[in-house]
């Protein structure tokens, strides 16, 4: 029965909720794991660095201090009073403790706010490339994904023409997530408010903004929140973000959110019929994350960008791909259009990015995801976060991999 979503056990949503590619070639590396295989990998998009020290002390205290019993369902006023500092000291953004609500990871905040608010006629642009929950759950509650294309010549920016195209009467919101998860790419000052001009023109359209990889942007870049740049649109807009990726928090499912209160308050209904609050030793943690100093972020973002110029640069000098720099985030997006048709050395042909991603797999055990998981491809999402022995590596067995190509 597992597999077989036509049982009549099942909801009709579930037709729905496809099992995404990322998820599909997770599983094939660990199988080739389970064979005794040493599979590298670069398909997670996780902090390779542990939580830093003084947050874990933080949440041994806060369970020692016997803060173990059912948190408010919106967030511990703590915390939330972390984050409206936050906000406003990195972000330049005034939320008040009613207009922050914290979730089990930016996920959460994602789930929360569509099951408010999508239901069957509904549409939501998506940016694409995309992360691929956001379609995901807009299709779960029965909505419909409308994608605005961002070309690697824009270098993956959302451009106000692609935007406007996308919108209609039927569209309710629109998802931003820049820096961006998969390709990298970011939007400055000008871009957005090239979007908050168009949104002017659209008053039906609420953006939901993905912030989550802000702290992680390399060449001297600022990060701007939507809000802040159309302070005018503010009351449409929900500010995600998550001590996940900023502070290698991944598994303690810490994500919070700015917005409106009529919508804040529907999402904490939501929350409260299905997960109540989140971890009370987590919510510490995070507290002492958001309060902590700031050069810890700003030490691993050193890592990330000289793994960063290792990676692009090695792939760059592949003959037959193409590699946008990214600014932000701790992915590479390659173009692999000069791939595509050639035959492996292990004799599979390739036709598609998900062809090339399998044959890498199969015959030099390097784990990538291919872009068309995401929405656009011939193309590859390579995470960086990981170590740089192994970054070398599996580099030289792409290099290797596309040498080998008839
Ligand atoms: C773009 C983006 N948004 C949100 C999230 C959610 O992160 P979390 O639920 O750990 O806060 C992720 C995680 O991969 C992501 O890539």
């Amino acid at each position: 029965m597992d597999a077989d979503r036509t049982h009549p056990l099942f909801a009709q949503r579930m037709d729905r909720l496809t099992v995404p590619a990322t998820i599909a070639m997770a599983q094939r590396a660990r199988n080739l794991r389970a064979k005794g295989e040493k599979v590298l990998s670069l398909a997670l998009g996780e902090p390779d660095f542990a939580t830093p020290a003084a947050v874990i002390e933080a949440a041994h205290r806060a369970a020692l201090d016997g803060q173990t019993k059912y948190p408010p369902v919106d967030g511990t006023p703590a915390l939330k009073a972390a984050i409206a500092r936050k906000f406003a000291r990195e972000n330049g953004l005034d939320y008040a403790p009613a207009e922050i609500m914290v979730s089990n990871g930016g996920k959460q905040v994602i789930f929360n706010a569509f099951m408010a608010t999508v239901q069957p006629g509904d549409e939501v642009v998506i940016p694409r490339p995309y992360w691929v929950s956001y379609p995901l759950i807009v299709q779960m509650f029965g909505g419909t994904p409308v994608y605005a294309d961002c070309h690697e010549a824009d270098g993956f920016r959302l451009t106000a023409r692609a935007l406007e195209a996308a919108i209609t009467s039927r569209t309710k919101w629109l998802v931003l997530n820049f820096p961006n998860n998969p390709t990298g790419g970011t939007m400055g000052q000008a871009d957005l408010e090239a979007v908050a001009e168009v949104l002017r023109r659209h008053p039906h359209v609420h953006v939901l903004s993905d912030e989550i990889y802000e702290h992680l942007l390399y060449d001297g870049l600022r990060h701007h929140s939507l809000a802040a740049v159309a302070p005018d649109l503010k009351d449409r807009i929900l500010t995600l973000n998550g001590v996940s990726k900023a502070y290698a928090m991944t598994g303690w499912r810490v994500g919070y959110v700015g917005g409106p209160i009529p919508l804040i308050r529907a999402m904490t209904a939501i929350q409260g019929s299905a997960t109540s609050g989140i971890c009370s030793i987590s919510q510490a943690a995070a507290v002492a994350a958001l309060d902590g100093p700031a050069d810890i972020i700003a030490q691993m973002c050193a890592v990330y960008a000289g793994r960063r110029e290792m990676v692009v640069s090695t792939l760059r000098a592949i003959p037959g791909l193409t590699c946008a720099m990214p600014h932000g985030a701790f992915y590479a997006y390659p173009g692999i259009a000069g791939c595509m048709g050639r035959v492996s050395a292990g004799g599979h042909r390739l036709e598609t990015d998900q062809d090339f991603a399998i044959a890498l797999l199969t015959e030099q055990h390097v784990a990538v995801v291919h872009g068309s998981a995401f929405g656009q491809g011939p193309y590859l999402r390579l995470s960086y976060a990981t170590s740089d022995d192994i970054l070398k590596e599996s580099c030289a067995r792409i290099a290797r991999f596309v040498d080998g190509l008839n």
